[in-house]
């Protein structure tokens, strides 16, 4: 069952319960985090809340709750709602208080959705997406993963009215990452991903196919790199949370590599399943 909970109180999603003068409602006054469950267990959990505190910590969020809070607020969700196979969305705002610029004296509000999702389709999986590439037009505090996803929505929205399913972002001529993951290309046997900066959020899902990068002795190498250097990958993949590793074949129309998913994003794919089996044995 779909659930909603907001400040304690756990509500129907299509309830009412926002007030006008919430200041995530009104400013974008908040951050949040996107969390996956497999068979009920939430991937990765620690580190999607230890990101969600740094965020509240970067815009100055003056929470109580500790990350084992919020584990309880997401498991107690979990139970309630019997959520098997999909969405944590969390997010923490300002509070609610008369609209005015500077920070009020109010606790925060913390609310999250619970939904069931089916698994991506299995012709994305199969013969991967295409892409297209985009101005990066966001601020310069991608790191944090703010409520405030404008750019993000209107790229995203250019990709989709182009029959594509991600915009890859590009400032200064280099990649940075996609409207809603980080995006890795190929060469010669390497994965190569954009460093971490102000530029880019730091994705779980990264952290993850770095590890299996390690464990399979596939170079990892993050450098910056150009639209032309992407264009001519072997591979070119995305992650996120709700794609997991998922291969990008064509981009602005062009075929990447053989125009087929490549043999390392599968390998790295396939091990992302691995770890989610190993971290649901471990939470048995
Ligand atoms: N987005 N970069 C951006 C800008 C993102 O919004 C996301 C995730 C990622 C990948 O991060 P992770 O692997 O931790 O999910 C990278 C979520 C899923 C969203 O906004 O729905």
């Amino acid at each position: 069952m779909n659930l909603g909970y907001i400040n304690g109180k756990f509500v129907q999603l299509d309830e009412l319960v926002v007030p006008i003068e919430e200041r995530g409602h009104q400013f974008g006054d908040g951050v949040y985090e996107v969390i996956q469950c497999y068979n009920g267990h939430p991937f990765m959990l620690e580190e999607h809340l230890q990101r969600l505190i740094r965020s509240c910590e970067a815009i100055r969020l003056p929470i109580t709750e500790t990350l084992a809070d919020f584990r309880d607020i997401i498991f107690s969700g979990i139970e309630k709602s019997q959520m098997q196979n999909g969405k944590v969305y969390l997010q923490v705002t300002r509070g609610i208080a008369e609209r005015n610029h500077p920070f009020p004296e109010v606790p925060v509000s913390i609310s999250m959705t619970l939904k069931e999702m089916e698994p991506m389709r299995t012709e994305y999986r199969a013969q991967g997406v295409h892409a297209i590439t985009h101005e990066d037009e966001r601020w310069a505090k991608c790191y944090i993963k703010s409520l405030n996803l404008l750019p993000n929505i209107l790229a995203k929205q250019v990709a989709q009215e182009a029959g594509c399913f991600e915009a890859i972002l590009v400032r200064d001529g280099h990649i940075t990452e996609g409207t809603s993951s980080n995006i890795y290309m190929v060469k010669d046997g390497k994965v190569i991903t954009t460093p971490l900066s102000n530029h880019i959020l730091a994705g779980i899902t990264r952290m993850a196919v770095k590890e299996s990068a390690e464990e399979l002795n596939i170079p990892f190498v993050e450098k910056n790199f150009t639209v032309k250097e992407l264009l001519e990958a072997d591979e070119v993949f995305m992650t996120s949370t709700l794609a997991e590793v998922l291969p990008i074949v064509k981009i602005d129309g062009a075929d990447i590599g053989t125009g087929s998913p490549g043999d390392i994003t599968n390998k790295l794919y396939i091990h992302y399943q691995e770890l989610k089996k190993r971290a649901m044995e471990v939470m048995k």
